[in-house]
């Protein structure tokens, strides 16, 4: 991809990266990416906002440079600075020194320690800093957790023109730059719920934080450029995006309280005790949701959004080798660090030898700060009725606890 003219006096100079089909190690990327770049420039004075990955340095440069030389660049405003936006920085400051850069508090740190140059000098915004280029002032909008604490925005009022960073974006790559041409909306439609999900998932309450910001700009945006995918334009999905996430991060609560137990089982006897488990919830809490889940037999992107919306939930595992079992951990994996600590849960399970699982599971669950109900319930092989009795008293006294 080359420049492309964004508005006056703004230009897209970011690279494509069609092939890219993991981000962050965890999220599947079918559609690629784009790290998105742009160049803003005033009467007097030029800014590049963002750069890119570092791997794609020498593209990226020749793209700024069919807008303008790199002397003509004054100022590098950094909103966000995740190495898939701060990776080529460090290179792109060994060749234009004079350059300022621009940060956030937090941002100037993070900075530091991603470009290891030594005496760095970064300019610290505070929330609402301007910036004159010349017959054009750039507003600065803290918002933080979208996606690091780092994160802000950038506002260039004459063009109507916010810069959002990874908010509102995703990951999907076409060979255009505007959301007009988008030529697969499905794929774009599911990039955009998937993003929203792996980046924001967990701070719902900043992005309502955010949306209220966009919403305070003296006037409504005609372009958001965000970092990632297509640029948003006011004829096109500016709006649509705005409405989903405003409906993704809308609170929810549950009417009645959600309580799933969660198990595998290889010989039937962990499930012989989810059943139990669960008939104790229920005896404490007859109102309750609570229903079991074989992990093994349910997708287990549902399990877990279910995992992370109910108010408490039973997991099981029988121990394989001293330790639980894989699909038990690709449970936990899902679970929002964030938004878990004192959940209330606990751990059950049913062994042969020496039974590692359940303690093995407690500790990730208080590693994850939740709040661990007692020892977790053991049984040696096969539960006998007395077992099954005990299994339903501690669901019972678990459902009472909280
Ligand atoms: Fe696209 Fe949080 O970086």
């Amino acid at each position: 991809m080359s420049a492309v003219k964004i508005t006056e006096g703004i230009y897209a100079v970011g690279i494509n990266n069609p092939n890219m089909r993991v981000f962050d190690i965890i999220m599947k990327t079918d559609s690629g990416t784009s790290y998105n770049s742009y160049l803003v420039r005033g009467n007097e004075k030029t800014a590049l906002i963002e750069t890119c990955h570092e791997a794609f340095f020498p593209q990226y440069l020749e793209n700024i440079k069919e807008v303008c030389p790199l002397e003509e660049i004054d100022y590098i405003i950094m909103n966000h600075n995740e190495p898939d936006h701060s990776g080529a920085l460090a290179k792109l400051m060994a060749l234009m020194p004079n350059a300022q850069l621009i940060a956030s508090q937090a941002g100037s740190i993070y900075l530091k320690n991603i470009t290891n140059i030594e005496n760095l000098e970064i300019h610290r915004v505070k929330d609402g800093d301007t910036l004159d280029l010349g017959g054009r002032v750039l507003t600065f909008f803290f918002a933080p957790n979208l996606h690091w604490p780092d994160s802000m925005f950038t506002w260039v009022e004459d063009a109507k023109t916010l810069f959002t960073c990874d908010f509102l974006g995703c990951h999907y790559c076409e060979p255009y730059t505007f959301d007009t041409c988008i030529a697969y909306p499905k794929a774009y439609d599911a990039a955009l719920e998937l993003y929203y999900g792996a980046i924001f998932g967990p701070f719902s309450s900043f992005v309502r934080k955010g949306l209220e910001k966009i919403k305070a700009l003296p006037v409504h945006p005609d372009f958001i450029c965000t970092s990632h995918g297509p640029v948003l334009t006011k004829n096109g999905k500016l709006n649509e995006v705005l409405s989903r996430y405003e409906e993704w991060s809308a609170p929810s609560v549950n009417k009645i309280p959600v309580i799933p137990v969660f198990y595998t089982s290889a010989y039937g006897n962990t499930a012989k005790l989810a059943e139990k488990i669960r008939e104790g919830i229920l005896e404490a809490k007859p109102y309750a949701e609570c229903e079991t889940y074989d992990i093994i037999e349910h997708d287990m992107a549902q399990l877990h959004t279910l995992i992370n919306r109910c108010n408490a939930f039973a997991v099981g595992s029988p121990t394989l080798n001293r330790d639980a079992v894989a699909p038990v951990w690709n449970l936990l994996a899902g679970v929002d660090a964030i938004n878990s600590a004192r959940k209330p849960a606990m751990v059950f399970g049913s062994f042969g030898w020496t039974g590692e699982a359940v303690g093995n599971i407690q500790a990730r669950l208080q590693g994850l700060k939740m709040n661990v109900f007692g020892e977790g319930f053991k049984v040696n092989f096969v539960p006998t009725e007395e077992d099954l009795e005990k299994a339903k008293e501690y669901g019972k006294s678990f459902a009472q606890s909280f």
